[in-house]
């Protein structure tokens, strides 16, 4: 059974019929929601699969329009995908076969994985295609990491009309590569691409995010070899086959984050089940700071507001393991009602404060330094284009009518939208089940006042 719909290749969402909520704000989210494998490791896993010669099976999937896009665009390589259980993916890639450019191009349309098949394919079918790439409009997001690590492996790299042709005329070949900054993306590139190339590959400055990590437990389960050294220094010694693998997803901490900024923001009480203490350390030390509760069980954590004001905070944006980027939209909606004046600094991405103007438009008082701020106590190095959020509570939000601008962005305008007096329609929402499982069941779950136009 494909998991992609006519409608789904065309654009279309995990059950969404429409783009509009409108919510009655004022209500606090009460109860207990389940998180499944994070988006941005279940989808990289999918991609692992085709480099084994055997299938590989993936548990705690979520049903989200990322892993459809992906599906999709394995499906067009030949690589079939079932799903025998909800949850369980099937990836079987014995029949590769080259992929038509125009289906590729419609397909990748709305993500930005595609550029992960590069040196997969380059292994498999000696030649990648890859268009013109989508994701979130949250900065310039280039691709020339990827592009230079490839070439180190002996890819060369030609620029069309429609996108970018990778061939390897000489195979490729292990390589020492020095990432100029600790890219996620570029570190699964090299790292998807290392494991079958002929020698050993050192990444230096590579991204240590939990989700990598387990993407390298993946691929060392298909038979790779990866060493993780102090320092981001990672050492690949190259093997000739791989084997399918048989693997759960790591839970999506950046959902967990979300849902936690929803309990604090509307004065709730969440139990997130399927999140772990571990990969959000740095999160919840945060959360703890601004005034939040939680507590850690087994099979999950619940977080809350126990009363009193919320504190401001200083948060820099960091790669793993700092503050994680993905983190700070829904946690700035919970500072618009803490009691003084908050900064974030966003230093990963170089346009990410866009959904700060539906805010303000409810009444936050939140002003974006676009070139950012110096400050004496930095604990994160300054970038040249990173920005900050000067944010200063408490301000009471009302209803307003908002169209959600991305994924992360969108889901703090759902938590203010439920914070706010009086009722907001937000369109676009969307956007929102690239990442969030659904998520209009979820909001209903823990007692949100809305109506779902779908
Ligand atoms: C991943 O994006 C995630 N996406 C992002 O999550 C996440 O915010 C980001 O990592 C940081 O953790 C996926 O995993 C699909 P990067 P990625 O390469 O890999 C610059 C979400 O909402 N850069 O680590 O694309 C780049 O512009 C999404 O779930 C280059 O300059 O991020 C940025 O400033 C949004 N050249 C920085 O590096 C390159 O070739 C970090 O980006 C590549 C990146």
């Amino acid at each position: 059974m494909s998991l992609i719909t006519d409608a789904q290749k065309a654009g279309g969402r995990v059950g969404l019929k429409s783009d509009k909520i409108v919510i009655n704000g004022g209500k606090p989210l009460r109860g207990r929601i389940e998180i499944r494998g994070a988006k941005n490791l279940a989808t990289k896993a999918m991609v692992a699969a085709l480099l084994g010669d055997t299938p590989s099976i993936l548990r705690n999937v979520p049903d989200i329009s990322d892993v459809n896009v992906v599906t999709g665009m394995l499906n067009a390589y030949g690589v079939s995908v079932t799903e025998p259980e909800p949850g369980t993916l099937v990836l079987d890639p014995s029949n590769v076969l080259k992929a038509h450019f125009a289906e590729i191009d419609a397909l990748a349309g709305s993500s930005r994985i595609p550029i992960l098949f590069c040196g997969p394919l380059l292994h498999r079918l000696g030649e990648a295609l890859i268009p013109d790439l989508g994701g979130c409009r949250i900065g310039d997001r280039p691709i020339d990491f990827h592009m230079d690590a490839l070439r180190a492996f002996g890819a060369v790299v030609d620029k069309g009309y429609e996108g970018i042709r990778l061939t390897a005329p000489n195979g490729l070949k292990g390589a020492e590569i020095e990432l100029p900054y600790p890219s996620v993306g570029a570190t699964e590139q090299v790292l998807l691409t290392a494991v079958r190339a002929e020698g050993v590959t050192e990444l230096k400055n590579a991204a240590i995010e939990p989700e990598i990590m387990d993407l390298i437990a993946i691929l060392q389960k298909m038979g790779a070899i990866i060493n993780v050294e102090p320092n981001r220094v990672i050492f690949i010694e190259g093997v000739d086959k791989l084997h399918g693998y048989e693997h759960r997803a790591l839970f999506d901490r950046n959902e967990a984050a979300s849902w936690a900024s929803a309990a604090l923001a509307t004065e709730g009480d969440i139990f997130v089940g399927g999140a772990k203490q571990q990969e959000l350390m740095t999160f919840l030390n945060i959360f703890r700071k601004v005034g939040g509760a939680f507590d850690i069980h087994e099979d999950g954590i619940r977080f809350y507001h126990p009363g009193g004001p919320l504190k401001p905070v200083v948060v820099e944006t960091d790669v793993h393991p700092g503050f994680m980027t993905d983190w700070q939209q829904p946690l700035i909606v919970a500072l618009t009602k803490a009691d003084g004046v908050s900064i974030v600094h966003e230093t990963v991405y170089e346009n990410r404060f866009g959904f700060t103007d539906a805010l303000i438009a409810m009444g936050a008082d939140i002003v974006v330094h676009k070139n950012g701020l110096a400050g004496h106590t930095r604990r994160v190095a300054r970038r040249e284009f990173e920005q900050a959020a000067v944010i200063t509570g408490p301000t009471p939000l009302h209803g307003a009518d908002v169209v959600v601008p991305d994924l992360r962005g969108g889901f703090s305008h759902l938590i203010a939208a439920l914070t706010a007096e009086g009722k907001s329609t937000i369109s676009n929402v969307g956007i929102i089940s690239r990442g969030y499982e659904h998520f209009i069941d979820k909001l209903a779950l823990l007692g949100a006042d809305f109506v779902y136009e779908g």
